[in-house]
């Protein structure tokens, strides 16, 4: 049995052996990743997966913090990193000091994500100089989505400039690990080769330090629509349904509860 790494342990993986990462938001699923992934993500897609909004900016402390700590329930042996929801941290370093102080002291969480390269330099710098673990986030941030024009590929020719001094400076900052997010192929891996922390992808490259899916897409339990890098490894969307299904047929046909369900009125029976 061994124990959750830290950030420190994340960060030293860097040119190893793959990281493994998933999103969850539930006791039960982090119970089933537990000791699978080197570190679980409650990501604040938890507002579009389990909540039915329709992006994450309208996700809150308040439901990062309640979705934080049920996944700490069911976690031992894998690191829990929590997502700084939009409009937590980007006014100033000390206002995310003090979300990201909460988010942690709350939840058990051993880092927070926060979105933004270049931009998040100095608050990423004023947090890991005060003990606060970060894993930055760039490429695709869905919190820009507004400013961005949708959820388009990040870092396409010019912008790979771009992207690179954010990875570099979220690297300069201490970060001790950066989400690559839908970005071309080739830059992920000029990213990976440059900078000293681990690269996370998500619609990046094999060839990152690690990867991370959001569990409901991969579990084909969240069906809204598909990403084009979301690998669905079971459906448990359609398997749910079916067993939904199964029990609407039975009970209308009266052969649910059967002779097992129920109960006799002697008290020496089970
Ligand atoms: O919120 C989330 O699930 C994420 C991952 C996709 C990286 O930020
Ligand atoms: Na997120």
């Amino acid at each position: 049995r061994k124990t959750a790494p830290m950030p420190t342990d994340i960060l030293a993986r860097k040119g190893g052996a793959p990281l493994v990462s998933l999103t969850a938001y539930t006791t039960p699923m982090a119970q089933v990743m537990d000791g699978i992934c080197d570190f679980v993500l409650v990501g604040d897609s938890v507002g579009m997966v389990l909540h039915g909004l329709p992006s994450t900016l309208d996700v809150t402390m308040e439901m990062m913090i309640l979705h934080g700590q049920a996944v700490r329930r069911g976690l031992a042996q894998s690191m829990l990193v929590i997502d700084m929801p939009f409009g937590s941290y980007e006014q100033s370093p000390a206002q995310a000091f003090e979300n990201a102080a909460r988010l942690m002291r709350e939840t058990g969480a051993g880092a927070v994500k926060l979105e933004g390269g270049e931009v998040m330099e100095d608050t990423i710098a004023f947090l890991t100089k005060r003990g606060i673990p970060v894993m930055a986030h760039i490429g695709l941030t869905p919190q820009s989505i507004h400013t961005l024009g949708g959820y388009k590929v990040q870092g396409r020719g010019a912008a790979a400039t771009q992207l690179m001094a954010d990875a570099q400076a979220v690297t300069r900052a201490g970060a001790f690990a950066v989400v690559l997010e839908k970005v071309p192929q080739a830059l992920a891996d000029q990213i990976t080769e440059t900078v000293a922390i681990p690269t996370i992808g998500i619609g990046a490259s094999a060839q990152c330090d690690g990867q991370i899916l959001v569990v409901d897409d991969m579990l084909g339990l969240f069906t809204a629509f598909k990403a084009k890098f979301v690998k669905r490894y079971a459906h448990l969307g359609d398997d749910a349904k079916a067993a939904v299904q199964a029990y609407a047929d039975e009970v209308t046909a009266r052969s649910f509860p059967g002779p097992e369900h129920v109960f006799s009125d002697e008290v020496s029976k089970t």
